[in-house]
């Protein structure tokens, strides 16, 4: 039976164990995108304390695709030699390390009373929430435009070495609010109909999915419910990720809401894990879990019960770096320490 230290393998990689260190932004990079020595440091401390997988930050695949100024990128071959150092340090540590390939669409960082340096672009001129700018919809050929963006930074991703590539499809960031019907009310083939909103995302794993190798896992997030009377819901969701499915991407990371403000979510202990569970289940597909995991026993359960096949950690990770190598003593499990700690094992 699983459990969270089994390896798990996907296509040809294969995992240490089941912990993720789930993707979260540190608005820390450059003006211009690049990643620092606070991603080395910080990405590398988690790789020493004994996460099998580290999925680096939401990655601009634009600039205009950026949260914030400080966001990562992968836009530009600049973007190549740092982030390289740190991938191969989290290797020589034995972990997997995959990048979140992201646009932020609508919640771009030009929101700032319109300061940045570009109009935000969406699907359609519907703002985010009042005091955001609303986007510029964009056309059939900016959207060709995009689609290439992704591509592109999956060709530097392969040269940088990443194992595993994730499609950022959560939150209320362009990819997800073109398959939110609350956000995208075009009438061509990228609106209306659940298989026209899905459109866009589903080009972007096909056309990502042709440029990385066949031997590396493909990820895609998610966000499961708008939490909304009329957004999106588990079982809308149910086509799309079928659809995701057959076109390659290998593990669905179930996370929920960001696509419109005061959403009124039930917060508590691993909230979101049903979800996970559902889409693995009616999909046929491995899941992730994540969101308010922090217990080594809940974690193990979530894999042990089959609800999902990997568990995701953000900001239990950001406490306690070293969370799965007390994890393994607490679940009697077995996991190499690194070299150098093991008098305090
Ligand atoms: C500081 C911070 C930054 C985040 N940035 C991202 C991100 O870049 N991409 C993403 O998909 N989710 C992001 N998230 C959401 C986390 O990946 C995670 O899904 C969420 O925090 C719930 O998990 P947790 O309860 O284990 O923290 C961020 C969360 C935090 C706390």
């Amino acid at each position: 039976m699983p459990h969270l230290f089994s390896p798990l393998h996907l296509r040809q990689l294969q995992l240490r164990n089941r912990i993720v260190m789930s993707p979260m932004c540190m608005y820390t990079a450059g003006d211009d995108g690049l990643a620092t020595d606070w991603h080395f440091v910080h990405y590398g401390t988690r790789a020493v304390g004994g996460v099998g997988l580290i999925l680096q930050e939401a990655t601009a695949v634009e600039s205009r695709g950026r949260i914030s100024q400080q966001d990562m990128g992968l836009w530009d071959d600049a973007h190549i030699a740092p982030l390289a150092r740190i991938v191969d340090f989290i290797h020589q540590q034995g972990a997997a390390m995959g990048v979140q390939l992201a646009h932020a669409g609508r919640k771009a960082w030009t929101r700032h009373k319109g300061r940045g340096p570009e109009p935000t672009v969406g699907p359609s001129p519907i703002p985010f929430a009042d005091d955001f700018v609303p986007p510029r919809e964009l056309s059939a050929g900016e959207i060709d435009d995009i689609v290439q963006a992704f591509v592109a930074a999956a060709q530097r991703a392969l040269i940088i070495g990443y194992d595993v590539l994730e499609i950022h499809s959560a939150h209320g960031y362009l990819l997800h609010s073109f398959v939110s019907p609350l956000s995208n009310q075009r009438r061509d083939e990228y609106g209306g109909t659940l298989e026209n909103r899905a459109r866009l995302l589903w080009r972007v794993a096909e056309a990502v999915r042709a440029v990385w190798p066949q031997e590396r896992p493909l990820f895609t997030r998610i966000s499961a419910s708008d939490w909304h009377e009329h957004g999106l819901t588990v079982r809308d969701w149910e086509p799309v990720v079928a659809g995701l499915r057959d076109r390659g991407v290998d593990v669905i990371d179930c996370s929920s809401g960001g696509l419109i403000p005061h959403a009124v979510i039930p917060f508590g202990p691993g909230y979101q894990v049903a979800f996970a569970a559902h889409l693995r289940q009616a999909c046929d597909i491995p899941t992730m879990a994540v969101g308010l995991i922090t217990r080594p026993e809940t974690a193990d359960t979530i894999i042990r019960s089959g609800q999902a096949d990997l568990v995701a950690l953000g900001r239990q990770l950001l406490r306690d770096p070293y969370w799965p190598l007390a994890a393994i003593r607490t679940l009697d499990a077995e996991q190499a320490w690194p070299k150098q700690y093991v008098r305090a094992r």
